[in-house]
């Protein structure tokens, strides 16, 4: 399966119709696509959704009732797993607090809530331990190696921040014992974007790891990093092959140790990526050079990946009663409002602006940026004082607003002089 090209009817009119309704800009999410995405991720026995990918709780709940797991990041993070009747302390650890620090207040929380706490530096060890003896943990390795997308997504290697070194195992299982900690799993995310090759490498140093452990664990969990198509015609992952892969490290997991392990996954953009769109209107067309610029009322404060990463994300127009704009191509670059050179969708690495062959739309059309269900809302900022944008919700031809806009007001209101001291 690949991605196609064109948006399908049911989406077009949603859009549409959510233009006329909630006014633009505004992220749309489709529930099927979320729920087609867990079911081909079943063979694991554990599906943690990293929601640090798209953390609005009506997804949470969805993904939640589908008999998904949740990774938080932060103190933030899980409130939001509450929030969607996600049950921390029990048995099945629905909960994981993933991170290379603790802060106090998320440190109090997990306690509170026997959040089991997977942890990517030394020091965290220490200080839960430190307050916590006997609590639930799992040691995020970085293997020594990484990959990513971008540079910046790449989570592993001597030059990354994330993880507990390679070669700190030891010391890590030292600090374990000395707080009584209660060692669960294993933990690698070597980055996002990562193929077949880094697969194997990342799953050989699973397997290494575990045969210097000196106790059973009861779980692995091969991290997120599962990527998925952004143009038209690009391939899925082979979840086969890759559930392959790691159910083989697996089974060498337990040879070695002579207990079962549960194979969790962690992915985010996998489960939400192509499942979202940005729709915004088209407030100016101009000329520049030879050049075209479609400028949006939506910008980088919304969708930040092109900016951040070059990402690149396809672009479709439409006139306002849902038609694709037709007409000869020209080159256009697609921007936002923001007052700022770099807000420019259609960019490379580096901040080199592109021009896409596409049919010039007129002021008042739509344009709609696909494939952000992913660290699209997730990543927003009020930059420019401009509020966050609404987030709705396609689900068997049900449109529902999950997120209300953001008023002004509330964007200014905590900005209230304290007292003196
Ligand atoms: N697990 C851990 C420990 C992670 O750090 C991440 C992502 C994931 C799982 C999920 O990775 P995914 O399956 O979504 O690739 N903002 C960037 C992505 C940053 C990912 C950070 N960590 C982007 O827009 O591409």
């Amino acid at each position: 399966m690949s991605r196609s090209d064109a948006l399908g009817p049911t989406l077009l009119a949603a859009v549409t119709r959510a233009a006329r309704s909630v006014g633009t800009p505004f992220w749309l999410y489709e529930a099927e696509p979320m729920r087609e995405r867990v079911r081909q991720l079943r063979a694991f026995d554990g599906i943690r959704f990293a929601q640090k990918a798209n953390s609005n709780v009506h997804v949470l709940r969805m993904l939640r009732a589908l008999n998904v797991l949740v990774d938080a990041v932060s103190l933030g993070e899980i409130e939001r797993a509450l929030r969607a009747g996600y049950e921390p302390g029990t048995e099945a650890h629905e909960v994981v607090f993933t991170a290379d620090l603790i802060e106090e207040a998320a440190l109090a929380r997990v306690i509170e809530l026997g959040i089991p706490v997977n942890c990517g530096s030394p020091d965290m060890l220490a200080q839960l331990g430190a307050v916590a003896p006997g609590h639930p943990v799992w040691l995020r390795l970085n293997p020594g190696f990484g990959h990513g997308h971008n540079r910046k997504t790449n989570t592993g290697g001597p030059s990354s921040k994330h993880g507990i070194w390679h070669e700190g195992l030891e010391d890590a299982l030292r600090l374990v014992d000395a707080h009584r900690l209660n060692l669960v799993g294993l933990h690698m995310h070597i980055g996002s974007g990562a193929d077949y090759e880094h697969l194997r490498r990342v799953s050989d140093s699973m397997l290494s790891a575990v045969r210097r452990l000196d106790r059973p664990i009861g779980a692995i969990s091969a991290g997120g990093g599962l990527s998925v198509p952004y143009r038209a015609g690009e391939p899925e992952v082979d979840i086969e092959q890759y559930y392959a892969a790691w159910n083989e490290t697996r089974l060498e997991v337990e040879r070695t140790l002579g207990n079962e392990v549960r194979l969790e996954i962690e992915p985010g953009r996998y489960l939400t990526g192509n499942a979202g769109v940005l729709a915004a209107r088209i407030r100016a067309v101009k000329k520049v050079a030879e050049n075209h610029f479609v400028l949006l009322d939506a910008g980088f404060s919304e969708l930040a990946r092109p900016v951040l990463y070059g990402s690149h994300h396809d672009i479709c127009f439409l006139t306002s009663a849902g038609a694709s704009v037709a007409g000869p191509v020209c080159p256009i670059a697609v921007a936002g409002p923001l007052c700022e050179a770099g807000d420019v969708f259609t960019q490379h690495d580096g901040g080199v602006v592109t021009f896409r062959e596409l049919p010039l739309p007129q002021v008042g059309d739509l344009a709609v940026v696909r494939d952000v269900g992913a660290y699209g809302a997730t990543m927003s900022s009020n930059y420019n004082s401009r509020p966050l944008v609404p987030e709705l919700m396609l689900d068997d031809g049900r449109l529902t607003v999950i997120r209300q806009r953001q008023s002004i007001e509330q964007l200014i209101e905590l900005e209230v002089e304290g007292e003196p001291f």
